[in-house]
């Protein structure tokens, strides 16, 4: 069921059970992108995807078209296309409604990146703990080798694009583009030295664009209705709709498609309902677990577009907005977060491996009554040497919300060392 705020161009056939069939996709527009793209030269696809202002949906909003743009022409080695269905990061769920419901969107947007790059394979990596969604993709993929849409002669053309499902094992650090590699080649998914970036060096060596699920489900629509259309739809430099996940304290949360720029304050009142039992506004996560949290007056004057949201010091992230009413204990949000990257970093490096164990336990003490003053500046200083240390940003993404909670809900620290205990554990439970 779509709201009336809704722009559905990605998610207009999430309510069509038949979608996720050959026929039922072919039959609602399918294809007609591929057809399309296959009479274009591979620049002028490129050219497309750059004007519509399409920018990465799985968390750094790297601008599409510029990515693909950087894949060699010419290679020694096999280019690849891979799809980041990995999507791990806490509060945001729209990758496997895409997936689920659409798969074909997204198979076709990587044969379309195919044919613009020049690869003649690719992999889906998708979440291990999205088991089911392996069958459904297997069973559209199966479909589409049937129908001649995947393998030799694609449409009758000389293209050939081959494509696989491959299951991740359960990390998130796997859902970081060089760690993700490392895995799919079959071997413990440690993240990469960069650079080389994996435009030029990828899988096994090979030039490889890397791109989220909903980037590559975009594509088909940008190609049919053009990029200038899709563009129109976000401010300058932010085009085009993104699949919003609004959880946390809302009466109506959920996965909705919204124009780039919506305003975060509709979002909460009227696609999420408002909180539950009238309780005010505290805190919100604009982006997923590691973007830094936004302050109830930030957040009811975003807008939430890549470059609106940055401006406040935060990120847009990966589209999960994960809403905190006025009883949330600001610690124990810390401490959760801080519970979820202390168990998902990949010990690669120490000072994402110590300092998030450190920060961890740290936390849970100063929140069970045993904190000390000087824990406070700890917090900050231990996640600000965290930051920008390590290799790569999953460090980054474990200190920037700690650093942020820490400057602006100071006070509940403060609280917590006054009266030894959580202030609000009676509320919604105090242990993570
Ligand atoms: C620790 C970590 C986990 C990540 N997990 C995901 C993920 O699950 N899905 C995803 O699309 N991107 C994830 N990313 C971002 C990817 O590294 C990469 O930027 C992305 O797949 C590029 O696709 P896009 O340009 O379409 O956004 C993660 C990054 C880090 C550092």
């Amino acid at each position: 069921m779509s709201h009336p705020a809704e722009i559905r161009i990605v998610s207009r056939r999430f309510d069509d059970d038949a979608a996720a069939t050959l026929a039922g996709y072919r039959g609602s527009d399918g294809y007609r992108a591929l057809e399309k793209a296959l009479a274009m030269t591979p620049a002028a696809i490129i050219d497309e995807v750059k004007q519509s202002g399409l920018r990465g949906r799985g968390g750094a909003g790297f601008p599409t078209g510029m990515k693909w743009s950087f894949v060699p022409a010419q290679s020694p080695k096999p280019k690849y296309v891979l799809c980041n269905a990995d999507e791990s990061e806490p509060g945001t769920c729209k990758d496997r409604v895409i997936l689920e419901r659409d798969p074909f969107a997204v198979i076709e947007g990587m044969s379309i990146c195919a044919r613009a790059i020049g690869a003649r394979q690719g992999y889906i990596f998708i979440r291990g703990e999205y088991r089911y969604l392996i069958e459904i993709v297997e069973r559209a993929l199966a479909e589409a080798y049937a129908a001649g849409l995947l393998g030799k002669n694609i449409l009758g053309s000389d293209f050939e694009f081959h494509l696989a499902a491959h299951s991740g094992a359960g990390a998130y650090e796997c859902g970081e583009e060089s760690a993700l590699m490392e895995s799919l080649e079959g071997k413990r998914g440690f993240p990469r030295m960069k650079p080389p970036f994996p435009a030029t060096s990828g899988l096994y060596g090979g030039p490889t664009v890397i791109n989220n699920v909903e980037t590559l489900a975009s594509v088909p629509h940008i190609l049919l209705g053009g990029g200038a259309w899709f563009a129109g739809f976000g401010p300058p430099k932010n085009g085009g709709t993104r699949l919003f996940c609004l959880s946390g304290h809302l009466n109506t949360p959920g996965v909705y498609e919204l124009p780039l720029g919506f305003p975060l304050r509709r979002m909460i009142e009227e696609l999420g309902g408002g909180l539950p039992g009238g309780r005010k506004l505290k805190a919100v996560v604009p982006g997923g677990s590691s973007t830094p949290i936004l302050t109830a007056e930030e957040a009811l004057s975003a807008n939430m577009d890549f470059d609106s949201i940055a401006k406040l010091g935060s990120f847009l992230g990966s589209g999960g907005v994960v809403v905190a009413d006025e009883h949330t204990c600001m610690v124990e949000f810390a401490l959760r977060i801080m519970h979820f990257y202390r168990h998902e970093s990949c010990g690669w490096c120490v000072p994402c491996r110590e300092g998030t164990n450190w920060l961890e336990l740290a936390l849970r003490r100063f929140h069970s009554g045993g904190g000390r003053q000087e824990d406070i500046e700890l917090f900050r200083s231990v996640s600000e040497n965290i930051l920008g240390r390590t290799f790569c940003p999953l460090g980054d993404a474990a200190a920037m919300p700690i650093i942020s909670i820490v400057r602006k809900f100071r006070g509940e620290f403060e609280d917590h060392l006054r009266g030894r205990a959580c202030p609000f554990g009676a509320v919604h439970g105090a242990e993570a």
